[in-house]
């Protein structure tokens, strides 16, 4: 059964289609985008070896010739090297302005890929076939593509929307499971932001949907699309409420940057740590109940995820550090902190002047703990 999420943004309206076996009919579904038979396919090594034989078959049963380039694995490729790799390598192609660069991956090709396609002939259409659970529930949609640089995360990018996205909800099995629990983490931030229900329904079937629950995967991801899309059409680029999105982010891009985007944290993982710490800081603030945090950590803690900073294997910074690393933030305006906080699970918002000394409070405890 496949399902299709519209984003209906005025001039670059596309559809976000999900379920089982999409990659399997990528031919059929992206040859109305073709002026021309032909793709330049761009993926990971890992991502190559369990699904690029499966699409290149798919577009060739259509006429449609592939090539393929295949990157390495992991947060380091999204760099200015990769970048110009993969822009040189798509020039190399002859892609043209009326070509279709196709980005199958997990959250760091997409972003990557979708950067490159924005800028290689001032602009290309692109399609997203997300393979990573965090990338078909959030990063393929909306249109964020960038890269990382030495002064941090995704600082130098473009907003670039896809033509397509494919979200093959079946390749999900062969995502290692300490992957897709980190994808999970940016599931369960859609729940807390914004459905008390949906978080109430992870809680029920978050450890099928683990164990490989194909119903609960097409379910979790078409709700976390819909919840995306919806908030992409009201501020695509996050002058007000897409901002909801970064719950949990300026504490987890202060983690991940202490930790050397290695593996020793997974983005999602971050995520995860960093909504519990905003419901954390929430509560310290008089925001929401107690009950809310200890219910979020309960269920992180139930799913077998990373829930607080001792999870974090190494040593971290002390909460000081942490809170310069959060100052590096984009999410800094003025050199004010500006974080996402609840009123309670479901009910996020943005405030844009929250105490440091607070925060600052909050990280000690957690150091502690
Ligand atoms: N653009 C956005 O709006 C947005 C939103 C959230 C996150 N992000 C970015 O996404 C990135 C993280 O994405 P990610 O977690 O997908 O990381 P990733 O792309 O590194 O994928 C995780 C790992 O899983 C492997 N993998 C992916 N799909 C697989 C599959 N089906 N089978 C086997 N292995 C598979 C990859 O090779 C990689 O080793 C971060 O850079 C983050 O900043 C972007």
């Amino acid at each position: 059964m496949i399902h299709t999420v519209p984003v209906p943004l005025p001039g670059r309206a596309y559809d976000v289609r999900i379920g089982p076996g999409l990659i399997a009919r990528a031919g059929a579904e992206i040859a109305p985008l073709l002026a021309r038979p032909r793709v330049a396919i761009v993926t990971d090594e890992t991502v190559a070896a369990a699904h690029l034989g499966t699409l290149q078959a798919a577009l060739k049963a259509e006429g449609i010739d592939s090539e393929a380039l295949r990157l390495p694995a992991g947060e380091a490729t999204k760099s200015w090297e990769q970048l110009q790799a993969c822009t040189e390598w798509l020039l190399d192609q002859r892609v043209e302005r009326r070509d279709v660069v196709i980005a199958l991956g997990g959250g760091v090709i997409g972003d990557l890929v979708g950067f490159a396609a924005a800028i290689l002939r001032r602009g290309v259409r692109f399609v997203q076939l997300p393979t990573s659970l965090l990338a078909q529930v959030d990063s393929s949609v909306g249109g964020k593509t960038g890269i990382n640089t030495r002064h941090g995360k995704n600082l130098v990018g473009a907003f670039h929307q896809p033509a397509l996205v494919l979200a093959d909800t079946a390749v999900l099995d062969t995502l290692p499971p300490r992957d897709l629990l980190a994808g999970y983490g940016e599931v369960v931030k859609y729940g807390l932001l914004g459905d008390a229900d949906f978080f109430a329904w992870l809680e029920d079937n978050g450890p099928v949907l683990a164990r490989g629950d194909a119903a609960a995967r097409a379910h979790a991801v078409r709700r976390s699309v819909e919840m995306k899309a919806e908030i992409v059409l009201r501020d695509e680029t996050e002058q007000g409420d897409r901002a909801l999105l970064n719950l949990g982010h300026t504490f987890g891009h202060a983690l991940e940057a202490a930790t050397g985007y290695s593996d020793r944290l997974l983005h999602g993982e971050g995520v995860a740590i960093g909504c519990a710490l905003a419901f954390d800081l929430s509560a310290r603030l008089g925001l929401c109940p107690q009950e809310d945090p200890s219910r979020l950590a309960a269920h992180l803690r139930a799913m077998g995820m990373k829930a607080t900073l001792s999870d974090i294997p190494g040593g971290l910074p002390d909460a000081e550090g942490l809170l310069d690393l959060m100052g590096q933030d984009k999410k800094v305006i003025d050199g004010r902190l500006r974080f996402v906080l609840a009123r309670g699970i479901g009910r996020a918002f943005v405030a844009s002047d929250v105490p440091g000394d607070t925060v600052r409070a909050v990280l000690a405890d957690a150091l502690k703990a």
